[in-house]
């Protein structure tokens, strides 16, 4: 072996080594009227994000208990908290569908669940530019059919959730539904997501 190929090797074991924290998803389940989803992202998600998002990745479904069905070729959604609320579900929905990476997404969702009221365009047209998002194309999707195709999806993956989901936000580690970790996770986030990936250093 010359030095190219030792420099390789350690270059390579490097690589193993960095990538043994598994990964872990987090999906959140919540609605954008509902007092509990806006501390769960405020309290948990958000700090929890900003300190360890290298060894988790969020996923969010804003969608929450409302139902959905077709009519004539067009959806129809009803909210748990009215009408305004799918509009704000749908308002974060079509934010999330942006090319734009997972730090500015939470950063709107977060934004938007801190406002007053976040089913109103005007709280994501407002944290669309504190956030560096493009809300032309958020408020265009939100009054668009493709904006119902993309909430229909939230709709779908959360009409999927064994056993259906019954508490709101509801919490999902790995795409698997545990009671326990859900009540955990409603009170300390960063301690389930630690204890779940092996307490690594980034833990304190
Ligand atoms: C979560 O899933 C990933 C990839 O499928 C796996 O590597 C990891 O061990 C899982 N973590 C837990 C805590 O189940």
């Amino acid at each position: 072996m010359n030095s190219y190929h030792i420099v390789l090797v350690i270059l390579l074991s490097t690589c193993v080594a960095l990538s043994i924290q598994d990964e872990l998803k987090v999906s959140v389940y919540y609605e954008s009227l509902c007092p509990d989803s806006v501390r769960f992202i405020k309290e948990q998600l958000t700090p929890t994000y900003k300190s360890l998002k290298s060894i988790f990745t969020a996923d969010l479904i804003p969608y929450g208990k409302a139902i959905q069905n077709q009519e004539n070729g067009k959806w129809v959604f009803q909210c748990q908290h009215g009408a305004r609320e799918c509009y704000g579900n749908k308002m974060q929905a079509c934010a999330l569908q942006q090319d734009v990476g997972d730090e500015k997404k939470i950063a709107f969702v977060d934004c938007v669940m801190r406002q007053n009221d976040p089913s109103q365009p005007a709280s994501g047209g407002k944290c669309a530019s504190n956030v560096g998002l493009a809300w032309e194309s958020i408020r265009a999707c939100t009054n668009s059919a493709a904006g119902d195709d993309i909430l229909a999806a939230m709709g779908d993956r959360t009409h999927a959730v064994e056993p259906q989901i019954s508490f709101v936000p509801t919490v999902i580690f790995n795409s698997t539904y545990d009671d326990d970790l859900q009540w955990k996770a409603i009170k300390n986030l960063r301690q389930v997501i630690c204890n779940l990936q092996g307490n690594p250093d980034i833990c304190g």
